[in-house]
């Protein structure tokens, strides 16, 4: 399915992503619903396929045993994936503006043509994405 990296909805994620905040970070996605940090996990080293570029549990350097042509697909995006467990590198602000890089596809490096993420499976990886950035930001301490 990596093979089909394209762009659509590139331009209209672009353009919707929230400017920066100076307030507290927003948990909103704006659909309503609430996440699951534990269903969110699986997800994300699941059917979400997170894994493959982010790394298993988001360890960026904790890559799965991947296809050859897997590995040359995610190679030739534009931009490598960030580390989501380290908050300083990470651009975007809040959940919306996740929400719909998840759902449309990631700014600037072009991925998931054919997302089958539910509204609620991407809302349980955004709360789970949240317990891995607090991990983060207060070394030691579980994200749970
Ligand atoms: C094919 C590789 C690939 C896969 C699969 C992938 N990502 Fe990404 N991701 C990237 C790249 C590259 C970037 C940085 C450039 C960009 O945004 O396009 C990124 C950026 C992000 C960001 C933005 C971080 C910031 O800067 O604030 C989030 C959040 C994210 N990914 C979450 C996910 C989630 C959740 C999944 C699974 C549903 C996923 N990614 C699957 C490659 C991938």
């Amino acid at each position: 399915m990596l093979t089909r990296l394209c762009c659509s909805g590139l331009v209209l994620a672009l353009l919707s992503i929230a400017p920066s905040r100076t307030l507290a970070e927003s948990t909103s996605t704006g659909t309503g619903l609430k996440g699951d940090a534990t269903r969110g996990q699986v997800l994300f080293n699941g059917k979400g396929i997170c894994h493959y570029c982010h790394g298993v549990d988001g360890v960026i350097d904790k890559k799965p045993a991947l296809k050859p042509e897997t590995v040359a697909a995610i190679a030739k995006q534009a931009a490598s994936a960030p580390d989501l467990r380290n908050r300083a590198v990470q651009t975007l602000k809040d959940n919306k503006a996740r929400f719909r890089a998840i759902r449309e596809g990631h700014p600037g490096g072009g991925m998931f043509p054919d997302s089958t993420l539910s509204d609620q499976e991407i809302t349980d990886i955004l709360a789970y994405l949240a317990a891995l950035r607090q991990s983060a930001s207060t070394p030691g301490k579980s994200p749970y």
